[in-house]
């Protein structure tokens, strides 16, 4: 949701901040900009689009060695390149780049700076107007900048050039990622780590409301009240070719290939010297005291919260309910006497769950992360955090953390069972190696389950999933991939409750998929799928070995009836990604969408 960068050093910058945005190019892709210097003036450019078309506008014969960039998600202001960053003060003198959202921007704008014609329809232009109105009046830059950010409501991660201070870029983050990566003779800031990899890997954690001048050979953190920190910088430990497509063709399809060796990962990360699995103790306290789990996500995350629940209670017998972050914040249910918040987040970024952790905290309950970015967000905040390690995931459908998440909350589940004495009969960590292998036999089988995008796809407005159990739960993520990067209308129903209103949109040929892996509810899912049939739809029944039955469609290697999710949904993932290849749509960076969403 909107990412920036900022370089101020002594190579020539126009690249290295182009490439940074093009790595961030995931957090939002309406327009970019850059705002680079030399020791006279500071030049803009920007434009509508993505990165490439920036990159063409920008005027490479100027030479500058300080800058900083932007790529857009829109979230006040249509797309276009009035409201694309950076914006300048009217007088010119400063230049901004702006991550978040400012709530309270028409109450500043009409008691700060009334008389100002504002160029776009952001609420980011406020910002470099007050400061530039500060400035005039009389003030340093530094207290300018302060001064503004105190009047600010809302989330940011800024980077500011003053035309009359060359050597140094303002920064400053509250809500919004921000990290300030360390260099010999350079400095840089950063929403994400990934987009400077190629020049250092050193980083430095920048906390809410503090303020940062950068310069090419020394960063000054200061807190709110002036006050000067120090801080001990990090190794981001990221491989700069886990964040390259290598030989596939897009991010997407790597990150489905990538879900063998994230399983075996998991499986190593958590287990012991003995093959025990492991957990950290403080996190099995955690869960021991609780009487209830709430588990808070978004999207995808929410739909592997939806299976956790099913570990969480049919192994450990831990009552656990699943909450849509978006709607928790305002409508929060009765909680237990001892409840215990799990957020489940692949970037650790969500607003939408950020929001509910800072009131879970106020609350003083216990809280816990499962995230696949160390250092995020919700990572920091959250009393106890497990990490994913799914490495990077840059495609903005998310694959491999929906499956890393269901593994790992397998695990956390089975460790709570075995401290809570329960005895769940199954050898996680060996029916985990099976999962791998039968993962690898669907993406084996990719070629086939492209042929079944050429049968059921290739023309239809719209789609249904339809399982039971932990089958409809992957029915309503496979309708969710398949929505948001091919744009058929898509929607997972549990297979009973379609013949109480929905079926009435089957018609001769409307797709349905059903997905029958549990032998509970096998018959009673061929059954719906039946009903539909009967109705003219044409039935793609996806189901397990063991309980397949001649005809169906595509059949998945037997793995634990428990597990079943995580090698079921890579033929939805395939399907998504092929229908959406099919229909010609940029499969890793869909419309309207952005990875990382960081606005409630
Ligand atoms: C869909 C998708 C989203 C995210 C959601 C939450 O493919 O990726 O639905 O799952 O925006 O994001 P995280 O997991 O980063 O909190």
């Amino acid at each position: 949701m909107c990412g920036i960068v900022g370089y101020i050093g002594s190579k020539d910058v126009k690249n290295i901040l182009l490439n940074g945005l093009e790595k961030m190019e995931y957090r939002g892709y309406d327009s970019a900009g850059i705002g680079v210097r030399n020791e006279q003036e500071v030049k803009v450019f920007k434009e509508k689009g993505r990165i490439k078309d920036l990159t063409e506008k920008v005027d490479m014969d100027f030479a500058s060695t300080a800058g900083i960039g932007h790529t857009r998600w829109a979230t006040h202001g249509v797309p276009n390149v009035k409201n694309a960053h950076p914006h300048q003060s009217t007088d010119k003198r400063f230049t901004l780049v702006h991550n978040g959202v400012i709530e309270n921007y028409e109450q500043i704008k009409g008691t700060y700076i009334p008389e100002v014609e504002l160029v776009s329809s952001t609420d980011s232009e406020i910002i470099v107007e007050i400061i530039a109105k500060f400035a005039a009046e009389g003030m340093t830059t530094e207290e300018a900048f302060t001064k503004t950010l105190d009047l600010l409501h809302g989330s940011y991660a800024i980077g500011l050039l003053d035309e009359e201070e060359p050597e140094v870029i303002y920064s400053a983050k509250n809500k919004s990622p921000l990290l300030l990566g360390k260099g010999k003779g350079f400095n840089v800031i950063t929403s994400d780590a990934i987009a400077m990899l190629k020049e250092t890997n050193e980083f430095v954690e920048l906390m809410d409301r503090e303020i940062v001048l950068l310069k090419k050979d020394e960063i000054i953190i200061k807190d709110a009240l002036g006050k000067e920190i120090k801080r001990e910088s990090f190794i981001a430990e990221i491989n700069e070719s886990e964040v390259e497509k290598g030989t596939y063709d897009h991010f997407m399809l790597k990150e489905i290939n990538d879900q063998p060796a994230t399983m075996r990962k998991i499986i190593q990360e958590y287990q012991d010297k003995d093959e025990n699995l492991k957990i950290d103790g403080a996190v099995i306290d955690q869960l021991k005291s609780s009487d209830r789990i709430y588990i808070i996500a978004a999207g995808t995350s929410y739909h592997a919260g939806l299976i956790g629940k099913e570990y969480f209670e049919k192994w450990a017998g831990v009552p656990t309910e699943v909450h849509v972050a978006s709607e928790f914040v305002y409508n929060t249910p009765l909680l237990s006497e001892k409840p215990l918040f799990i957020f489940i987040s692949q970037s650790g970024e969500t607003a939408d769950s950020r929001a509910v952790l800072v009131d879970v905290k106020k609350q003083g309950h216990k809280s816990l992360t499962v995230t696949n970015v160390p250092g995020s967000t919700l990572a920091r905040e959250a009393d106890e955090t497990l990490i994913l390690h799914a490495g990077p995931e840059i495609a903005v459908a998310s694959t491999k953390a929906y499956t890393a998440q269901i593994a790992v909350l397998s695990i956390l589940a089975q460790v709570t069972a075995r401290e809570l004495g329960k005895d769940t009969e199954i050898n996680l960590m060996r029916e985990l190696a099976k999962v791998t292998t039968a993962i690898t036999a669907v993406i084996d089988d990719a070629p086939e389950i492209e042929q079944i995008v050429n049968e059921y796809l290739e023309t239809t407005r719209n789609a249904f999933f339809i399982g039971r159990t932990m089958d409809y739960y992957v029915g309503v993520e496979g309708a969710l991939k398949l929505k948001e990067i091919s744009y058929i209308q898509a929607e997972g129903f549990a297979g009973g409750e379609l013949k109480h209103g929905t079926i009435a949109l089957i018609e001769e040929n409307t797709p349905v998929f059903a997905l029958a892996t549990q032998e509970r509810v096998n018959l009673n899912i061929r059954g719906n799928a039946q009903e539909v049939e009967a109705r003219g739809a044409k039935v793609c029944m996806v189901s397990m070995e063991g309980m397949d039955q001649e005809g169906d469609t595509y059949v998945i290697p037997q793995v634990h009836e428990m597990l079943t999710p995580l090698v079921s949904v890579v033929v939805y993932q395939l399907i998504a990604y092929y229908a959406a290849l099919h229909r010609g749509n940029d499969v890793d960076k869909p419309r309207n969408l952005a990875k990382s969403v960081t606005v409630e």
